[in-house]
């Protein structure tokens, strides 16, 4: 069985990781959805929240052979530890591609039986990230073409609370 691991900070999940997750789901047996952490981020929503979000999302999609989960450590490891051999990961524009090849150079310094792919996102999605949508959210702009609909309320009600705790201080 062809398993492939699709790792990420999904802070939160967006319509451009949901287009990979559903093209990696065509092209692998399994393919394991991983919420890891990413030390130069500091993320809004927590990992099981992050979790929660992407389940959410791949029900509504209707893929049957994703799994979500979480892991905090090297993503080498991982790979190892799921018996997989394939990383999937999407690559947006030029920016994206000197950080990925470093850490897909990474990856296989740490875990050589590991291949990095990297499946080139679509073109109406080549300008969306987590951070964007966090920051249309934040002030309060309309994000419902960037992620799933069953996880705007959520999105929503984090600002709305941000905000509210904002105020009592
Ligand atoms: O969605 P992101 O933030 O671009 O994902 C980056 C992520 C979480 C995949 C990356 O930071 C990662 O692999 N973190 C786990 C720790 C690790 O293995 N670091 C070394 C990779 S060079």
């Amino acid at each position: 069985m062809r398993i492939a691991i699709c790792p990420g900070s999904f802070d939160p999940v967006t319509l451009g990781h949901m287009d990979i997750i559903r093209r990696a789901s065509n092209l692998f047996d399994k393919v394991i959805v991983v919420v890891m952490t990413n030390s130069s981020k500091k993320p809004l929503f927590d990992q099981v929240e992050r979790m929660e979000l992407l389940n959410r999302a791949v029900a509504q999609e209707g893929l049957r052979n994703i799994v979500v989960d979480c892991y905090d450590g090297l993503l080498a490891d991982y790979v190892k530890l799921r018996g997989a051999t394939v990383v999937v990961k999407g690559l947006r524009a030029m920016s994206d591609f000197e950080y990925e090849f470093q850490m897909a150079l990474t990856n296989r310094k740490l875990n050589p039986q590991a291949e990095t792919v990297f499946l080139t996102t679509t073109a109406e999605h080549m300008y969306l990230s987590s951070s964007l949508v966090k920051q249309v959210a934040h002030y309060g702009g309309d994000v419902s073409d960037l992620v799933p609909s069953c996880i705007l309320p959520d999105i929503i009600s984090k600002y709305r609370k941000d905000n509210e705790d904002e105020h009592e201080h």
